[in-house]
């Protein structure tokens, strides 16, 4: 290739990343802002990548990241990918996620947090260290909390060594917000923030459409609308957890039917028997009680 021109689709092909966002935007159900948003990072990226070429000044733009929302969003799932995105464009060298909470980086006692934290980041450089619920490495309320210990390491590794390395912080939006309000050094080190939106209900069917075929089950009609139904209700109570509900809710669900065949053992059995769920496998919730 001569030096003064480049195929832009030729490098991003080159990249793999149009296969990584494709499946990104295949199999992940909904969550449109982040996708918008992780396409945005990845071009920023991929220029970053073309301007070195030239030798134009490439600004190695702040990686790390903030992961808000609701359990079962995502914010693993798409940190995997992320991942893997990163190491496709050469920002990481070996492309994997370490998931760490609170208790992989703080001590209980005095001096056993930093060589904990030190441990763990040794673990993730090359890659990408997710540490979930962030927010319990800081603790308001108790100065001398060993949290503020692994937050000023983890603020040196996220600083100096982010060519080898990239954070996301994880975890529910408010608590997330105070914690960043509290850590203005952390807040400015973290360039990308993205939302994670709760699931709408048919977006949960599709999700559950996916888990169920990926089992070789499937709903009846009636099933599904059953499962609708269960949906509406479930969002709206406590501790729902989007995607991860579905899947609790599809394995009590398959429980249930291998319960309803197992009572009726005296009758031939067909495979669409075996691969159905029907509505009562749904309605037998608590949630209709
Ligand atoms: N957009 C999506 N489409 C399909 N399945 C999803 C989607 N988001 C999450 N899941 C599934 O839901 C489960 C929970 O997702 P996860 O990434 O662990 O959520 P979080 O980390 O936000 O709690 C995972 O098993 C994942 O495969
Ligand atoms: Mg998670």
């Amino acid at each position: 290739m001569s030096k003064d021109k480049i195929n832009l689709q030729k490098e991003y092909i080159k990249t793999q990343i149009s296969k990584i966002i494709n499946s990104l935007n295949e199999e992940l159900i909904g969550l449109t802002p982040v996708k918008v948003r992780i396409r945005e990072i990845a071009a920023l990226l991929l220029i970053d990548k073309l301007r070195q070429y030239f030798g134009l000044t490439s600004t190695n733009p702040g990686l790390h990241m903030s992961f808000t929302g609701n359990p079962g969003t995502g914010k693993t799932t798409v940190g995997l990918r992320m991942a893997d995105i990163l190491f496709q464009l050469k920002y990481i060298k070996k492309g994997h996620l370490l998931t760490v909470t609170r208790d992989d980086l703080v001590g209980q006692y005095i001096g056993h947090t930093a060589p904990k934290t030190k441990e763990v980041l040794k673990k993730a450089m090359g890659g990408v260290l997710f540490i979930d619920e962030a927010y319990y490495l800081y603790k308001p309320d108790n100065e001398r909390d060993y949290g503020s210990e692994a937050i000023e390491i983890l603020l040196q590794v996220m600083e100096n060594q982010r060519d080898d390395l990239v954070v996301i912080l994880a975890g529910y939006k408010e608590p997330m917000d105070k914690f960043y309000e509290s850590n203005p050094g952390l807040s400015s080190r973290v360039a990308n923030h993205i939302d994670f939106p709760d699931f709408s209900v048919p977006e949960l069917i599709k999700i559950a459409k996916i888990i169920l075929s990926e089992q070789q089950y499937r709903f009846t009609n009636e099933a599904e609308n059953a499962f609708i139904e269960y949906l509406t209700k479930r969002r709206e109570k406590p501790l729902f957890a989007n995607a991860r509900s579905v899947k609790n809710a599809l394995d009590r669900a398959r429980m249930k039917q291998a319960n309803r065949i197992f009572d009726n053992y005296n009758r031939t059995l067909t495979k669409k028997d075996l691969v159905e769920i029907e509505a009562s496998d749904i309605l037998q919730s608590t949630i209709f009680v």
